[in-house]
């Protein structure tokens, strides 16, 4: 088979571990007799830098007609002082909105090689984790109103959460799908003791609840979600939430496995085609310098077999190689913790990864 893959490198880090990724892809194809037709599109800061827009209609038109689509970092300080609309990170929500990926599936777990590098006690780490966050991304406060007014006391700004039943009732079903294929707990996680939007939130996950009566479904509000993440991170199987929530939670559960360099995550919209992405941004303190973990953009890759190609071994292939080189002790430097010996670089790792396929 021949599958046509769009490609968005981005700023930073993310050409380095994109190109990692793809080395990983051609062996699989090899091995498994596919072809990944790979071609470039720009977006982010170097789309800023070539055609004063973060998101051309190139790369939107490109993606979308695509088989799927493999994404590094967007972003860094050289763009950071540019208004709102023009940023980088805007091409990001710019394509995921266009897409309709309104799904974020977000594993994470605790690798026993590395619990080392786990900032948690070790009774904690030794309990092990294996959770996956589903995180709305196409609506509440990241897409609502938001602008720049005169108020009581002088110039303020505001951004306005807003979520319909339609928009909770297809996240709560992909959880509780996502949930039966795994242990059958959803935690749907809100703010209802303040926020409308949560309540409403709330009472649209319960009513979908009814339709799963195998998966047993609960509530924590998200001040206690934090906690509990970082208190007894065994307890959650599948977590729901909201755009914003779960964009802060995602980041703690990857700062519990041992490195956010070994988070990766996949968009998911109603069609086959999805945005697979590591979790992490474009690291711009270590661009350029062959430092970078390509792990996480690696396991991207695989969801995107998994998830959008339905090549179920060829996924697995890349994931055990990943575990292996792992088990094997080699590092690069944001997993070293605990490990002796000099940090591999990027490309080095991405050897390692693929003499395990
Ligand atoms: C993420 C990132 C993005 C987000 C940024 C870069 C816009 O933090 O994917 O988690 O907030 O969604
Ligand atoms: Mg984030």
């Amino acid at each position: 088979m021949v599958y046509n893959i769009a490609l968005v490198k981005g700023d930073g880090i993310g050409p380095e571990i994109v190109s990692s990724a793809v080395k990983v892809l051609e062996k699989v194809g090899a091995k498994y007799g596919h072809e990944f037709k790979c071609t470039d599109y720009l977006a982010g800061g170097c789309a800023i830098d070539a055609t004063g827009m973060p998101l051309p209609e190139e790369t939107v038109e490109g993606c979308r007609n695509s088989d799927s689509v493999l994404l590094g970092a967007v972003g860094g300080p050289k763009w950071d002082t540019l208004p709102g609309n023009i940023r980088p990170e805007k091409a990001l929500l710019g394509l995921r909105s266009a897409l309709g990926l309104f799904t974020n599936l977000r594993p994470a777990k605790i690798y026993p090689a590395l619990s080392g590098a786990c900032t948690l006690r070790p009774d904690i780490v030794a309990k092990g984790f294996d959770l996956v966050m589903v995180r709305e991304l196409t609506g509440g406060i990241y897409f609502g109103e938001r602008g720049r007014r005169v108020g009581k006391y002088g110039d303020e700004a505001y951004d306005t959460e807003a979520y319909s039943v339609m928009e909770v009732e297809r996240i709560a079903r992909v959880a509780f799908e996502t949930a039966r294929k795994r242990r059958k707990n959803v935690v749907s996680i809100d703010k209802a003791n303040v926020l409308e939007t949560s309540r409403l939130w709330r009472e649209t996950v319960h009513r979908v609840a009814e339709e799963y009566p195998d998966v047993e479904c609960s509530d924590m509000l998200v001040d206690n979600a934090a906690m509990q993440l970082v208190r007894d991170p065994s307890r959650f199987d599948v977590v729901v939430t909201s755009n914003m929530f779960g964009d802060i939670l995602s980041d703690e559960a990857s700062q519990i496995t041992g490195s956010i360099g070994l988070l990766a995550s996949a968009s998911l919209g109603s069609g086959k085609c999805g945005l697979y992405e590591p979790i992490h941004g474009s690291a711009p303190d270590i661009a350029g310098q062959n430092k970078a973990n390509p792990i996480a953009t690696i396991l991207s890759a695989a969801m995107m077999l998994r998830y959008s190609l339905d090549l179920t071994a060829e996924a697995d292939c890349i994931e055990n190689a990943v575990n292996a080189a792992i088990e094997a002790g080699f590092r690069t430097a944001d997993i070293m913790a605990g490990s002796e010996g000099t940090p591999l670089t990027c490309t080095e790792m991405t050897e390692k990864i693929i003499e395990r396929l």
